[in-house]
């Protein structure tokens, strides 16, 4: 048995998706909320322009740009986009983890578009000089479930095609290049740790452009589609809900702003996200055991830090082992109240994942690192004296 470290973090939330809340959040945070109230009524109405308003303010979206909210968090965002815009070019999607393979398998098997899939194992970015501006471009800023994320935005560069970004994992932790996006999409639950349901789409005048001028023919459900009478819906992306939205997820969501605002608004937030990366990363370059799934250090992850186990004697296990290892160390973090949910995603590398986002506190991760160790060490002796960890 290893000793237990004397200090727990304050706050064990480190789920990659419901993310933590932000720092001193209680449900009074909704006591104000206009619930029972007609989705038409000006309270509500002015709670959904409130929202809409912060958002472009802190993320320093340009004016010319759409903001509005959709049913179905980011993949409802996500995929209103696609249904709606993609069709007339050529699209090309980036796969280098679980959500761009979602995407990929939306544009081949669903709308079966002319689409080229470029792929990469958990760890890599794919070859981005393979990138043609005159193609459709869909891609995650941030692989929430490999902990990669694109370096920078040399890859776009005029670009005829329209740019598609999934941030969810990005927006509000990373700076994002607006003037080379077209779609940008995240959901609430990721963004500042608010609650799933809903999810932003921000659409460029380009893409804008696009649904005035192309109609796909394709049947598009009312809470995906974006047009009304072969046109752009002004109403919608000027921020109309398309169905009617949980007021009680609203508030959350503008609680949430109100304190990114008060901590000093994007600028901060990155800085706060990059400040709990950084705890993380001296660790992990110090410690033998575990190492980054992403292999190149400037595809690393600020947010969703994805790490997996590299001593040689865990190596040598099967797969199924070292995911048995992943899920044990989850767990005996879990009952001790001091990380929950940090057990990496099934489908990638078997490890730890440690959400860094901006609602994180940098002295929560720096007191989660001692019982990192302690749940290794307990859990390789737990296993070994099983049985499970042989030879
Ligand atoms: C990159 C990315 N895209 C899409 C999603 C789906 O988000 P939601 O469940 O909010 O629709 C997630 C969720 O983790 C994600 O990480």
């Amino acid at each position: 048995m290893s000793l237990k470290p004397a200090i727990k973090p304050e706050r064990p939330w480190f789920s990659s998706g419901p993310t933590a809340k932000r720092p001193g959040w209680s449900v009074q945070a909704l006591e104000s909320a206009p619930v029972g109230r007609s989705n038409r009524s000006k309270a509500t109405v002015g709670r959904l322009r409130q929202a809409l308003e912060l958002t472009r303010e802190i993320l320093g979206i340009p004016a010319e740009y759409q903001v509005f909210f959709t049913p179905g968090s980011d993949t409802g965002a996500f995929e209103a986009a696609m249904w709606n815009l993609l069709g007339p070019r050529k699209v090309q999607l980036l796969a280098f983890e679980s959500f761009g393979q979602l995407w990929a398998n939306d544009a081949t098997e669903h709308l079966k578009l002319d689409a080229e899939v470029l792929s990469a194992s958990y760890g890599q970015l794919p070859d981005l000089s393979r990138i043609d501006p005159q193609a459709d471009l869909v891609f995650p800023w941030n692989g929430t479930t490999s902990g990669v994320r694109v370096p920078n935005s040399d890859f776009i560069n005029g670009h005829q095609g329209l740019v598609l970004c999934d941030a969810t994992s990005a927006a509000f932790s990373m700076n994002l290049p607006w003037e080379k996006l077209d779609v940008i999409t995240f959901s609430f639950q990721k963004a500042l740790g608010g609650e799933a349901g809903i999810g932003a789409l921000i659409l460029s005048p380009k893409a804008v452009e696009r649904l005035n001028s192309y109609d796909s023919g394709r049947p598009i459900p009312k809470v995906l589609r974006l047009k009304k009478k072969g046109e752009a819906d002004m109403a919608i992306l000027g921020g109309d809900a398309i169905n009617t939205f949980s007021f009680l997820i609203i508030e959350d969501y503008l609680d949430a702003l109100r304190w990114g605002a008060r901590e000093g608004g994007l600028e901060a937030l990155v800085a706060r996200s990059e400040a709990n990366a950084e705890a993380l990363f001296q660790w992990v370059e110090k410690t033998p055991w575990i190492d980054f799934v992403a292999e190149v250090p400037e595809t690393r992850s600020t947010t969703s830090v994805c790490l997996k186990f590299v001593a040689p004697e865990i190596q040598a296990q099967p797969s199924e082992v070292q995911a048995k290892l992943a899920a044990k160390v989850g767990s005996l973090l879990d009952i001790e109240g001091v990380a929950y949910d940090v057990t990496g995603y099934r489908a990638a590398p078997p490890g730890l994942r440690i959400w860094c986002g901006s609602t994180v506190e940098t002295d929560d991760i720096e007191a989660l690192l001692p019982w990192l160790e302690w749940g290794y060490a307990e859990a390789v002796a737990a296993l070994k004296a099983d049985g499970t960890i042989t030879g």
